[in-house]
């Protein structure tokens, strides 16, 4: 317990609170250690405020959702018309649930671009790798929350997005179709899955978000932000122990996040009260008809925050398993030449991939799509151990690198663009080697991030005065 302090009886009452509060809950040790003393490198740039943005975007979701409960009814014969209720009855309701419906596809911009950021700056490596796990999970949150929250106004696209979703489960060998109708909790979605998934995206998702994002913060303000040279401001300290090149939080980076807020704000304003749906990307079209179980739309597509993930897993057909047999034959040959381990685990690497390759001649594709679906987003937890280069950010990695880096995220905008367009066989094939890049990136990546010439990272960051 830290000493009492006293304070002098003629200080104004204000300083006489806080120093009450003091006292007894760590206000001013914790405003100091989290703002006027924690020091941020000088030279971040436009890439680090979108962690901000995440975090505006997290408070928006709450306090609209809040609102819309209020008025929602989470029961199939009414759900539907609750949210029409809101939308032309509810004063301001139309606001609101535009607010929680573009905030869901912000969040997903946002976090998206603060992912690469990370992808781009090496920000996940030594000392941030739990900052980088902690940042995984709430992806993987996010989109529970967000697949959730998508059943609830009960429209077609709801309906049957979450009965394609849920059904995918029961391609797990041996345990799918019980987890299935676990999730449901009926045979078909229904009233009772629609419960449920109420209860989930209410309460039990955003109570473990919010416990993840705090523990991220915490993580990261434990070891200090990275920046866009990659370069660690702790190894150059003052006489007083401060970053040479850090400068606090607060007032120099609350600043920088409040502007970023505002152009945020304009551009988040602009969709809701002009294009609220969004050419049907926001909100899609089918949406706005009752579910009906009865009759399956023509075409089912995710929200395009989850296509690219969507488009590999109908990447995955059983044409397919033969060029991933290969891949993996390939791989195990190339690991059985290339690699310096002992004979014991070249053998047991060996019998592991046969048994890996009569597990994918004798289960569906179906199977390995949910798989590839999944490892799509459980790779990114691997990260820090994958990246092998000698260098964090990308401005000192070699040039084809930054090419690398590109086809990625063109890859990735064409996955799901491709996942938000109806099956074809052009499409597929696309998405079938887009897939392959995808993975290919992240399990080639020990190997392929350490070749060609890289340069000296500077010792103390870049930074021009503006
Ligand atoms: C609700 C979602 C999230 C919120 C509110 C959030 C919040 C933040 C904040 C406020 C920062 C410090 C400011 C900044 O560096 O931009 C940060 C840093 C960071 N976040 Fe997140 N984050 C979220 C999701 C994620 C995800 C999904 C990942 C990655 C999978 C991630 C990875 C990181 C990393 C690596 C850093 C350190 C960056 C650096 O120091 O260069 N975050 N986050």
């Amino acid at each position: 317990m830290s000493e009492f302090k006293e304070i002098s009886p003629n200080a104004p009452a204000g300083a006489k609170l806080l120093n009450w509060v003091d006292n007894r809950f760590p206000a001013s040790k914790l405003y100091r250690e989290h703002m006027s003393e924690y020091y941020a490198p000088k030279n971040f740039n436009i890439w680090y405020v979108f962690g901000s943005l995440s975090l505006l975007v997290l408070v928006i979701q709450i306090v609209t959702g809040i609102f819309l409960v209020m008025h929602y009814k989470p029961e199939a014969t009414l759900a539907f018309a609750s949210v029409e209720y809101i939308m032309r009855d509810v004063p301001w309701g139309w606001l609101i649930r535009y607010m929680h419906s573009t905030g869901a596809s912000a969040f997903f911009i946002v976090v998206y671009l603060h992912m690469f950021r990370g992808l781009m700056y090496g920000s996940y490596r030594k000392p941030r790798e739990l900052v980088w796990l902690f940042g995984c999970a709430i992806f993987l949150c996010l989109m529970a929350e967000a697949f959730m929250g998508y059943l609830l106004p009960w429209g077609q696209m709801s309906y049957w997005g979450a009965q394609v979703i849920v059904n995918l489960f029961s391609a797990i060998p041996f345990v799918g179709p019980d987890l299935a109708l676990l999730i449901r909790g009926d045979y078909v979605v229904s009233d009772a899955t629609l419960n449920r998934f109420f209860s989930f995206h209410v309460i039990a998702i955003p109570l473990v978000l919010l416990g993840l994002v705090a523990a991220h913060i915490v993580a990261l303000h434990e070891v200090g932000s990275n920046n866009p040279d990659g370069v660690e401001i702790k190894k150059h300290k003052d006489e007083n122990g401060i970053p040479l090149d850090g400068i606090p939080f607060h007032p120099f980076y609350s600043v920088h996040d409040i502007f970023a807020v505002s152009v945020f704000l304009m551009a988040f304003t602009a969709v809701i009260f002009f294009a609220p749906e969004a050419g049907g990307y926001f909100l899609e079209y089918n949406n706005f008809i009752p579910a009906d179980s009865l009759k399956t739309p023509n075409h089912i597509a995710p929200v395009w925050y989850f296509t690219p993930f969507y488009s590999m897993l109908r990447a995955i057909t059983s044409e397919m398993m033969y060029a991933l047999i290969a891949a993996v034959v390939g791989a195990t040959v190339f690991v059985a030449i290339k690699s310096r381990m002992a004979l014991f685990f070249k053998v047991l690497i060996g019998l592991v991939a046969l048994g890996v390759v009569a597990m994918m001649l004798n289960i569906d594709a179906k199977f390995w799509g949910v798989l590839a679906m999944g490892g799509a987003v459980v790779i990114l937890f691997f990260l820090p151990w994958l990246d092998h280069s000698p260098v964090k950010s990308i401005r000192y990695r070699p040039d084809w690198h930054k090419w690398v880096y590109g086809v990625f995220v063109v890859n990735f905008l064409v996955l799901g663009y491709l996942g938000v367009q109806p099956p074809s066989d052009l499409g597929g094939r696309i998405a079938q080697v887009g897939t392959f890049f995808y993975f290919g990136f992240f399990l080639l990546m020990p190997w392929w991030s350490q070749k060609g010439s890289f340069k000296t990272p500077p010792d103390r960051v870049v930074f021009h005065a503006h």
